[in-house]
């Protein structure tokens, strides 16, 4: 492949936010030749023009701003069965564990005071927590900290229990896709779980007025390039405020157990095509990226990233939120890994931005 043929794409990628199926196959199967093993980016090379339009395309709506997110595991106990997933149904060996109110609202209280005004509520489908629950704790949060936004991430749940969340406060909600191909879903998940419930959770959330977030494992079993391109379509189509990219990684204690994982060279052309494509978008450099790679988020913030997502959650259940082997920052305290963050952030040449980082819709001028 001739680098210009890939310059030539790159540039048409940006210009239309889209190609043909035939152009993503060259151009992502150029990339990953081009993709030097020792990840020195350089700015002649075809990876290094993709990541710097995708930069550009970044500080052009946002400015080179990383925004944190504090995120709060507040239970690690699940009634579904994903394939992929350290904390299913069906792993007994998971030890289980759940928040409690007092202790969720102390986790954000913790994190108002290092600065987050951003607080991402994340945890498995557990029944035990009712939709009065958790607008509870919602409006609590929201009555006590005015200025900060909430976030949720609890899963599939049907339309009256997103809007009864939505009026008690939240203000954005992420629910990765995982796969936009139906055949494909199936092969991550179990029976009783379809892409098609998925995509309506998705639209109603994005019908009720919340900040969506969709996205994929990069490297999942059985993923191939027509279903990446397949969920780059989904995403231009659902046009999500947030989009979550991040390697798959294997747990032990799963049937994907002896599956290989995603690539930290995937993850990041997926991450700048994404930026390029839906370029106004809240794009996290996540922590599966993280432990993929020592520095695979400083990497990810050079591929167009702009939101990183350090652990508030408390320091005796961290081990225990282990989605996927080798996660990072489990041990750490939220003040250590909110120092760390920052030093990681200004290291890839990017500015901290502690404030709620809304989604801003990219304007026609900025646009041109
Ligand atoms: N490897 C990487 N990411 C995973 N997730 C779940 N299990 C794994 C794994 N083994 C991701 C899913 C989910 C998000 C919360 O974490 O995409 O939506
Ligand atoms: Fe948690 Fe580095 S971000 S220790």
């Amino acid at each position: 492949m001739s680098d210009k043929t890939l310059k030539i794409l790159i540039d048409k990628l940006q210009k239309e936010k889209d190609l043909l199926d035939a152009e993503f196959h060259t151009l992502i199967e150029g990339l990953r030749v081009d993709m030097d093993k020792d990840l020195s980016i350089k700015p002649t090379r075809n990876v290094g023009y993709l990541f710097s339009k995708a930069r550009g395309a970044r500080d052009a709506v946002y400015g080179n701003f990383v925004y944190l997110r504090g995120l709060i595991e507040f239970t690690n106990i699940c009634k579904n069965n994903c394939l992929y997933c350290g904390i299913r149904a069906g792993n007994e060996k998971a030890e289980r564990y759940r928040l409690s109110k007092d202790e969720i609202l102390s986790c954000v209280d913790n994190g108002y005071s290092l600065g987050f005004r951003t607080f991402v509520l994340q945890g498995g489908e557990d029944m035990f927590f009712s939709d009065d629950m958790i607008c509870d704790i919602v409006s609590d949060i929201k009555r006590k900290h005015p200025d900060c936004a909430v976030t949720l991430s609890i899963g599939e749940k049907e339309r009256e229990s997103y809007e009864a969340y939505f009026k008690a406060g939240t203000d954005r909600y992420l629910l990765r896709h995982e796969s936009a191909n139906e055949k494909h879903y199936g092969m991550l998940h179990p029976k009783e779980m379809s892409i098609e419930h998925r995509k309506k959770c998705l639209f109603d959330l994005k019908d009720i007025g919340y900040q969506v977030g969709a996205g994929i494992m990069v490297g999942s079993p059985y993923q191939t390039l027509d279903n990446i391109i397949e969920d780059l379509r989904f995403m231009k189509e659902l046009k999500p405020q947030m989009v979550g990219i991040g390697p798959f990684i294997a747990h032990k204690d799963t049937p994907f157990c002896d599956k290989e994982s995603g690539t930290l060279e995937d993850a990041l052309i997926l991450l700048a095509i994404i930026r390029l494509m839906l370029p106004d978008v809240l794009l996290p450099a996540t922590t599966a990226l993280g432990t993929i790679h020592p520095l695979g988020r400083e990497y990810g913030l050079l591929a167009g990233a702009n939101v990183i997502m350090p652990n508030l959650s408390p320091g005796n259940v961290r081990k225990k939120y282990l989605l996927y082997d080798g996660k990072i920052c489990t041990g750490d305290e939220a003040a250590e890994c909110v120092e760390c963050t920052k030093r990681r952030i200004e290291s890839a040449g990017c500015k901290v931005d502690m404030g709620r980082g809304d989604f801003k819709r990219l304007t026609f001028q900025e646009s041109l």
